[in-house]
């Protein structure tokens, strides 16, 4: 594999990283995956979301991890720990996105190791996501050591307007 890194960007980092985040979203979008917009969709019409994330990460309510291949950011995961105060042991795994270019290259494996990582630096054993039902990011979770919950239908929509289902995971990791 070429030099990957995988790190969790500061505040300052994660103003700078918007351009190479935006790309990551849009193309993603545009690969079909349901990942909360609708096609098409631009990256200029992503920096507005990552926007949002450079906030809640200065505000410290969400971790965001990215992996560097060869110096350029192609892929991301965020973990949010604003949780409410009868919660402060769970945290919420959130967009993990892969640039197709980099797909099945083991960036996706590296992120979540370090969304685990991340998650027992701020106490959370407790994490939890929801994924588009029949996708290919679906079948990756239970490798990945997460246990599958449930299906909601017509949870949300594809990114060509048709319903997708979502299917929940948590995951529980050993406490010391
Ligand atoms: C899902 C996604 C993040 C996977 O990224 P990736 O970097 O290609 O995944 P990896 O190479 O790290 O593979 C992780 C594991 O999943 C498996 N895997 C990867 N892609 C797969 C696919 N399309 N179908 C089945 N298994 C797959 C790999 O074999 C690997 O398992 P292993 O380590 O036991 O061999 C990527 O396809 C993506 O960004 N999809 C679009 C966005 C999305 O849907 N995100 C999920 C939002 S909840």
């Amino acid at each position: 594999m070429s030099n990957v890194t995988v790190r969790t960007l500061t505040p300052s980092e994660t103003a700078a990283a918007l351009p190479e985040l935006a790309e990551i979203l849009s193309d993603c979008v545009e690969g079909g995956a349901s990942v909360g917009f609708m096609s098409p969709y631009t990256p200029q019409e992503a920096i507005p979301y990552w926007e949002g994330v450079a906030r809640a990460v200065a505000e410290g309510s969400t971790v965001l991890i990215v992996a560097e291949t060869d110096g350029e950011i192609l892929g991301t995961v965020q973990l949010g720990i604003g949780t409410m105060p009868n919660q402060p042991h769970r945290a919420d795994l959130k967009k993990l996105l892969v640039h197709r270019k980099a797909r099945g290259l083991g960036l996706a494996r590296l992120l979540m190791d370090a969304a685990d990582a991340e998650a027992r630096r701020h106490g959370r054993h407790v994490l939890v996501l929801d994924t588009a039902t029949g996708s290919p990011a679906e079948s990756i979770y239970e490798r990945l050591g997460w246990q599958r919950v449930g299906v909601i239908p017509q949870y949300a929509l594809m990114p060509d307007g048709s319903y997708c289902g979502s299917t929940f995971f948590y995951k529980s990791l050993p406490t010391d």
